[in-house]
């Protein structure tokens, strides 16, 4: 797509899409392969997240998105390749040293993964107990409230997860995440099933989360204007294949067919 069309379709090409990116990757993935059976789903997947982006993963259903996300947090083993945390080689890690170094992580998943036997105030203290070991409950509360505020919903501890909306659910669930202070935060299709404008709050907590709290976020996503809209480097996935990486205007320019029909169908509602 030329500059002109990617503006008008709300493609930043300039540099302010970048602004605030390290150029050190925080994580590394070195030539990964993963098959099942005799199915090869990812071939040779070589990426660098830069450490404090927001990167998104894209692509049709079935191409490997979740088998890399999976691969990425030690929950699939790749046949072959390494991924690498900072200096630390998760792939060559001790199951033990493995779940340590995930301390490092928050995952937001698609249905927020809430439990639903405790209010929203003991889903957000579960893991400072649980993991961190925290006991003061008056200094368990000051952070539970405070990440409440943070996602705007103040005031809702005494809430069960069936009386909280969609977005509601989604917003403790990523306060869970964040509870944990990681410094990477994982998004498996952070909007999927949302309506479009739901789906903007989204996208924009998680710019917030980026930006206000300096968290590298890794999201995997059909939703490519949004990828578009709000992330610093984009991948595009195709049959275990990375076909194009790099700012949304590489990937805009990039002359792989599939990559241009993609961003033509993806954009041409915004083209009339
Ligand atoms: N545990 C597994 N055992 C066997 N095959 C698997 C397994 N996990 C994934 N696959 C296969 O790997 C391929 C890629 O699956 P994956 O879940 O990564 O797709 P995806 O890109 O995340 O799709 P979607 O957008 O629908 O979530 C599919 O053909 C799937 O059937
Ligand atoms: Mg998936």
């Amino acid at each position: 797509m030329s500059d002109i069309e990617l503006r008008a379709s709300g493609i930043a090409v300039g540099a302010t899409a970048t602004a605030g990116v390290s150029a050190k990757p925080i994580i590394r993935l070195e030539h990964l392969s993963k098959s099942f059976d005799k199915k090869t789903v990812l071939k040779d997947v070589s990426l660098e997240i830069p450490e404090k982006s927001i990167y998104a993963i894209v692509g049709q259903s079935g191409t490997g998105k979740s088998v890399l996300f999976k691969s990425i947090i030690g929950m699939m083993t790749p046949d072959s390749g390494k991924v690498f945390f900072k200096d630390t080689e998760l792939t060559a890690l001790s199951h033990a040293a493995l779940i340590a170094m995930r301390k490092s992580f928050g995952y937001s998943f698609q249905n927020a993964a809430l439990f639903d036997s405790m209010n929203v105030g003991e889903n957000l203290a579960f893991p400072l107990k649980e993991v961190l070991g925290m006991k003061d409950k008056s200094k368990i509360r000051k952070r539970v409230n405070e990440l409440l505020e943070w996602i705007e919903l103040p005031g809702i501890e005494l809430k069960r997860p069936e009386e909280l909306s969609g977005g509601m659910r989604k917003r403790v669930g990523l306060a869970r995440a964040l509870i944990m202070e990681p410094e990477v935060l994982f998004f498996d299709e952070p909007t999927t099933g949302l309506d479009p404008v739901l789906a903007e709050t989204i996208d924009n907590l998680v710019v917030r989360v980026n930006q206000e709290l300096r968290i590298t976020c890794l999201m995997i996503t059909h939703d490519i204007p949004a990828a578009f809209r709000i992330a610093d480097r984009i991948a595009f996935l195709d049959q275990g294949f990375i076909i194009a990486d790099g700012t949304p205007a590489d990937v805009a320019h990039s002359e792989h067919p599939l990559v241009q029909d993609f961003l033509q169908i993806s954009f041409s509602e915004l083209n009339i």
